[in-house]
């Protein structure tokens, strides 16, 4: 039977409609923040869990936005592990905050694509401003400042620095040419055995190849030996091989080793080597001048990288990466087909990020960067790094004093790596048994060979609270198991 219905002359959200529907999305958020505590940090579902209850197709129609809603907690809540929750003490922390929340959405709101200054000023030189702010606020080399033969961008990731900082490496060691025909030397490229993956995932990608990656020795406090690094160096030259590039961590993920800066720096700069130098979660600890003796050797950096959206509390996705020279990088990757040229590019009086990274496109992220600055200024985000520290140094002093625990390395800032005395098996026992719980999360690494639990206090909403829980429910599982 045919309906009198009008047919539908739009499918969109009006404004008003997305009004309300806004305001029950920031009151969901709200609440799910006030309960968070509530849930076990660590998902529980298993694999196919989630898919096996969303519909096999698209839905045809349109569906009602409660019922998405609705949803969101009857579906995806149990699929989540709660990365916001301040018993998280897993890997390194994803920090989201009130600020970058609401700077994101409004990023989302204006949905600009910031590839060319033209394509939004301000989505530009919010970015440009902001991370020459930082320059101050971290007291990095002056080269890193824009007005400066440097600048900064904010990139995805610390991975995506890393490439960017071996494709521009490759390209100064080669002048320019393999970017034309391919490398054609056998390039070399340096790290510590303890830095990221995403290094070698940088050289893979960047077809110097794995093999061509010296994973260099470290010390006992698992930093980077400079003596190993010239030897190293020496060996490749002799073996006719091109070095070129090698990362420096303040930072690693296992251990928070900190490599010695100066001492690699000066390497580099005798050998003529790119130093790139990779703070992603640690970095954010120079807001603090008592934490930026890390960072000493910095200015003999030609790239450099610390995440806002780990321990700066920003949301994810927020890497700022710093070059001493910005032609270098520019020329590396800078690719001007006829419909991106315009006016301000050729006027040469403006920033074009898009040669600055892989993709082409950009969202807004300065924005919530901008709104965390603002909000909490350098005094709130210097506050809660301190606090974090003090948390971890007290945790540590906890591990110290309790015999059955051991101490694996002095923590630098606010990673503790400790294990209970016995087995590898009995230490990932614990673990387990601690992540099942829901109470907390942890994450291990193996260091010297051995299983080693990793404390990471840096979630932005863990106070000495959920510090004292932990540490009270690692205890009792471990007495458990003994
Ligand atoms: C020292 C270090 N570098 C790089 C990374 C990779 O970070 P991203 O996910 O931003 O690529 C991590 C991640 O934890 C890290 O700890």
């Amino acid at each position: 039977m045919a309906t009198n219905a009008p047919a539908k002359t739009s499918f969109h959200m009006t404004p008003e409609e997305f009004r309300n529907r806004g305001h029950a999305v920031v009151d969901w958020i709200a609440d799910y923040y006030q309960k968070i505590e509530a849930f076990p940090v660590l998902s529980k579902v298993e694999p196919g869990d989630i898919r096996s209850q969303l519909p096999q197709e698209a839905p045809a129609h349109p569906e009602p936005f409660e019922q998405i809603l609705a949803d969101v907690e009857k579906l995806i809540v149990p699929g989540i592990t709660h990365w916001q929750s301040p018993n998280f003490f897993a890997f390194f922390p994803c920090n989201a905050s009130g600020p970058a929340i609401l700077g994101d959405l409004l990023s989302s709101g204006f949905g600009v694509q910031g590839m060319l200054w033209a394509t939004s000023p301000a989505c530009t030189e919010l970015e440009t401003h902001v991370l020459d702010w930082l320059v101050n606020a971290l007291g990095l080399p002056e080269k890193f400042r824009s007005s400066n033969t440097g600048g900064g961008v904010i990139q995805d990731t610390a991975s995506s620095s890393a490439l960017c900082a071996v494709l521009a490496a490759r390209e100064r060691a080669t002048k320019f040419i393999s970017n034309r025909t391919g490398a054609k030397q056998k390039l070399v490229a340096y790290t510590s055995n303890q830095a990221h993956s995403s290094i070698e995932k940088a050289v893979k990608i960047a077809g110097v190849g794995s093999e061509n990656l010296r994973l260099v020795a470290v010390d006992e406090t698992l930093a980077m030996r400079p003596e190993a690094l010239v030897a190293a160096i020496q060996q490749d030259k002799a073996a006719g091989s091109t070095p070129f590039f090698v990362c420096g961590t303040v930072g690693t993920t296992s251990s928070n080793g900190m490599d010695p800066l100066d001492k690699i720096g000066a390497i580099c700069r005798q050998q003529n080597l790119w130093f790139h130098v990779d703070a992603a979660m640690s970095g954010t600890a120079a807001l603090c001048p008592e934490f930026r003796h890390f960072q000493n050797g910095l200015e003999h950096a030609d790239s450099y990288c610390f995440n806002p959206h780990k321990w700066m509390f920003t949301n994810f996705d927020c890497d700022c990466f710093y070059v001493a020279d910005r032609k270098g990088l520019v020329d590396t990757l800078s690719v001007l087909p006829e419909y991106l040229r315009n006016k301000a590019t050729e006027s040469g009086a403006v920033i074009d990020y898009r040669d600055w990274h892989v993709p082409l496109g950009r969202r807004f992220r300065a924005l919530k960067l901008w709104f965390v600055l603002r909000y909490y200024g350098i005094e709130g985000l210097q506050f809660h790094v301190r606090e974090h520290v003090r948390l971890a140094q007290e945790f540590a002093a906890w591990v110290r004093e309790d015999k059955r625990f051991e101490l694996v390395v002095p923590p630098p800032l606010n990673l503790v790596c400790f294990r209970l005395n016995g087995s590898d098996e009995l230490n990932q026992k614990l673990m387990d048994a601690l992540n099942r719980s829901g109470d907390l999360y942890l994450t291990h690494t193996k260091l010297n060979g051995r299983v080693v639990l990793r404390m990471s206090i840096a979630q932005t909403n863990t106070e000495q609270r959920h510090v004292e829980k932990a540490w009270r429910r690692i205890r009792e599982e471990a007495s458990r198991l003994a």
